[in-house]
C-alpha cells in the first residue's frame, strides 16, 4: 500500500507533497504526484507566494497559482494553500516598505483578501503568516514586523478567515522541532493572536531536518503538544531531511529512514497531529541542494524516482 492510503487508516487526514510548476511536464514524476493513494494532498511549492499572485500594487494573477490546485481538484486530492504573510519572497514594492502602519494593514488586507478569496473553498488550510520568528527566539525582521509591530499577526489572520472562513489557519516556522527559544517564540505568536480575538487553527512544523541531528519521536511529540494544549491542530507541513554532505552512505541512509520515522511517529503520537507532507518527494526536484551548500538527497525518492529506505521505513510504521 502506498503512503496516503496507509496513514489514513494510521488516523491521520493525508500524507502529501508539495509540487512546483515547472515538474508537470515530467511524465514519470507526475505518475506519482497523480497516485491519490501516495499522495493524499498537495500544496503549490511558490506558484501561491506574494511575488507571484500580486507582482505589482493590486494586479493579481493567478495562472501560475491556478495550476496546481486545478491538479488537486481534478485528482480529488486535499489542498494546502502557502503562504500570506511571509519576508520572502516578497515584491519589492511591498520589502522596501515606506507605508505607515495602517497602509500596511491595508496592503496586506487588500492582498489577502483577494487571493484567499480566489481560492475559497479549496484550501483545507491556508499557511497565513510565515516565519515570524528568528532561530534565536526573538522576531524575525521583516518589513511587516518593523512597520506594524506585532499587530501583523491578528491583522493577517482576521483577513483570511473574512475571505474564506472554512479554511484551517496555520501559523507555520521551521525549527519549532527542537523546542528551544523558537518554539517559545512561536507559543508566544499564538497566544499573542489567540489573545486579539483573531481566529488560528493550526500551527505548521516545517520539518526542515539534517540526518543525525533529528529530534527523537518523543521529543518531538513533547514540542508538538505544546501547541496542541493551546487548542489549536498542528501538522508537518514542509519535511524533507538533508544528508549534511552527499552522496550518502547506506548507513546514513538508514539513519535517514529512521530519522524520518521518528518525524511521521510522533504525528501518530498526538492527536490533533493531523497529517505530514514533504517538501518535493524525490531527490530529482528538490530545494535543499541549492539552499544548504553540499547538503541534499533529502527525499524519501531517489533522483530515479526509486523508493528510498525512507520511503520503506515510514510504510511499515504507518
Ligand atoms: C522554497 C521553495 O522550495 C524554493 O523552490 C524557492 O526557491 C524558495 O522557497 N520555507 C517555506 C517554503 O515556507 O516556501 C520554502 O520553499 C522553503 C522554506
Amino acid at each position: 500500500a502506498q503512503l496516503h492510503s496507509l496513514a489514513l487508516d494510521a488516523g491521520l487526514l493525508y500524507f502529501g507533497t508539495t509540487v512546483d510548476n515547472g515538474y508537470t511536464s515530467d511524465a514519470p514524476y507526475m505518475a506519482i504526484v497523480n497516485d491519490v493513494d501516495e499522495f493524499g494532498q498537495l500544496v503549490p511549492e511558490n506558484a501561491q507566494k506574494w511575488d507571484a499572485t500580486e507582482a505589482t500594487q493590486n494586479t493579481f494573477t493567478y495562472t501560475k497559482a491556478d495550476v496546481i490546485p486545478d491538479l488537486a481538484a481534478t485528482n480529488g486530492q486535499i489542498l494546502r494553500c502557502h503562504a500570506l504573510t511571509w519576508y520572502s519572497q516578497l515584491p519589492s514594492w511591498v520589502s522596501s516598505g515606506g507605508f505607515t502602519a495602517a497602509q500596511l494593514q491595508s496592503v496586506i488586507e487588500a492582498h489577502i483578501s483577494n487571493v484567499v478569496g480566489h481560492f475559497k473553498g479549496d484550501c483545507y488550510a491556508w499557511d497565513v503568516v510565515n516565519e515570524a520568528a528568528a532561530d534565536d527566539g526573538t522576531w524575525r525582521s521583516s518589513v511587516f514586523y518593523e512597520t506594524m509591530g506585532t499587530d501583523f499577526l491578528a491583522v493577517s489572520f482576521n483577513a483570511a478567515h473574512e475571505a474564506d472562513p472554512s479554511a484551517k489557519l496555520y501559523y507555520n516556522d521551521y525549527n519549532l522541532e527542537y523546542n528551544g527559544a523558537k518554539t517559545d517564540k512561536a507559543v508566544e505568536i499564538v497566544k499573542i493572536i489567540q489573545d486579539a480575538g483573531a481566529p488560528i487553527d493550526g500551527v505548521g512544523f516545517q520539518g526542515h531536518l539534517i540526518v543525525g541531528s533529528t529530534p527523537s519521536r518523543s521529543s518531538l511529540v513533547t514540542a508538538l503538544k505544546r501547541f496542541t494544549a493551546l487548542g489549536v491542530e498542528v501538522a508537518y507541513t514542509e519535511l524533507d531531511i538533508r544528508h549534511a554532505s552527499i552522496p550518502a552512505s547506506d548507513s546514513a541512509k538508514t539513519t535517514q529512514a529512521n530519522d524520518y520515522t521518528n518525524v511521521v511517529g510522533s504525528c501518530l503520537d498526538v492527536e490533533g497531529c493531523v497529517g505530514i507532507t514533504v517538501w518535493g518527494f524525490t531527490d530529482r526536484y528538490n530545494w535543499v541542494p541549492a539552499t544548504f551548500s553540499g547538503a541534499g538527497e533529502a527525499c524519501i525518492y531517489d533522483e530515479g524516482l526509486n523508493k528510498k529506505p525512507a520511503w520503506t521505513s515510514i510504510s511499515s510504521l504507518l
